[in-house]
């Protein structure tokens, strides 16, 4: 399999000039941290003693090795990434977003307001990892990660990436088709939505020991038209490796006709329900993030335009002005679910 242009060898990890330049991008993410979903919670640094190097969440494959056999953490089989390429969604109308960039400015609430969630997020461990299936389904089983990853076909997609904050970023996906677990588990006929968890862990995630009048755990929600749509992905990688911490590992939902929050991280729970279930930023503040949360240019959030975006591909402050997409130019696959 080639190595795609975004694989980042080991050497270049270390890289000096490349080194110096990530530092100079972290001095200047600090000035942008205020952008925060919504707006309305105000910018704080956490814990400022766990900064670390985000070069090790960069690429999960080239950290250190563990001391022995007995005490290692299971790691996903290497031969996993990259995937091949799935070839409907091989191009996009714009560049890929630098992988670093996309690494270093992230949200993920549970460990910081900040975009600076690779500073938060060392004492998070993503494996082992259990995802339970349960609710109205024929097979409900709670299966290891990595087993439940066995079963399924990994591919690669190039998808755009488009949050409620009007940024905007192309990514490389690996995962499978969300269509994919429902076919193993098999829904029964009275299953209308599938509700998704994310982990509760406040020891780990400082986010839900200082935010916690949020309803954690974070949760979200699909139709289920919605969710074995062709273009719903369970994603296990990004850039052609695991997932990093920060983007959600060990394996997270990709939605992109949906603004971002949609995406939820970190999935420990996929329950098929009867009934529309209750999300997170739903519950929050329910007059600006619907259930649906369609990529919509002619619908502006109560409190800023969504007609435009600012794409980011190197400088996430300096973003290229694009008009915003109907479903984030995903409507010959979409459309016809919303009459
Ligand atoms: N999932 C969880 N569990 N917690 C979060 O705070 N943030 C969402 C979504 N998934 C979030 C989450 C938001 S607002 C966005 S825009 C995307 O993740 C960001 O994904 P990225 O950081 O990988 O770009």
């Amino acid at each position: 399999m080639p190595r795609k242009k975004w694989h980042l060898p080991e050497r270049q990890a270390t890289d000096e000039d490349v080194y110096l330049n990530r530092r100079k991008f972290i001095r200047q993410a600090g000035l942008g941290s205020i952008a925060l979903l919504g707006g309305c919670i105000p910018e704080k640094l956490l814990n400022p003693q766990q900064l670390v190097d985000p070069a090790k969440f960069l690429n999960p494959q080239v950290a250190e090795p563990t001391a022995s056999p007995e005490t290692a953490e299971p790691t996903p089989p290497s031969e996993w990434y990259p995937a091949p390429v799935n070839e409907a969604f091989a191009t996009l109308d714009r560049p890929l977003t630098d992988e670093r960039v996309a690494a270093l400015y992230n949200n993920f609430y549970e460990f910081s307001t900040t975009k600076e969630v690779w500073r938060f997020i060392d004492n998070f461990e993503p494996r082992p990892w259990t995802v339970e299936i349960s609710g109205l389904v024929q097979q409900p089983k709670t299966y290891d990660i990595d087993d439940l990853i066995g079963l399924m076909e990994l591919e690669e997609r190039l998808y755009r990436h488009r949050c409620v904050e009007a940024w905007s970023m192309a990514i490389p996906w690996t995962g499978f088709p969300m269509r994919a677990l429902v076919d193993l588990v098999q829904p029964l006929s009275s299953a209308r939505y599938v509700r998704m968890t994310s982990f509760f862990n406040p020891t780990v995630a400082p986010g839900q020991w200082d935010r916690s009048d949020y309803p954690w755990p974070y949760t979200e929600g699909l139709t289920m038209a919605e969710a074995t749509n062709e273009l719903t992905l369970l994603a296990t990688g990004i850039y052609g490796h695991e997932l990093p911490k920060q983007h959600g590992a060990p394996v997270r939902l990709v939605t992109p006709w949906k603004y971002g929050f949609k995406g939820i991280k970190s999935i420990t729970k996929i329950e098929f329900i009867s009934e529309q279930p209750a999300t997170f930023w739903n519950s929050l503040v329910p007059r600006e993030y619907s259930f649906l949360s369609n990529v919509e240019p002619e619908v502006p959030h109560p409190r800023w335009s969504q007609a435009t975006e600012g794409f980011i591909t190197t400088d996430p402050f300096n973003p290229e002005r694009r008009p915003t997409l109907l479903y984030n130019g995903y409507a010959e696959y979409v459309a016809h679910l919303y009459g």
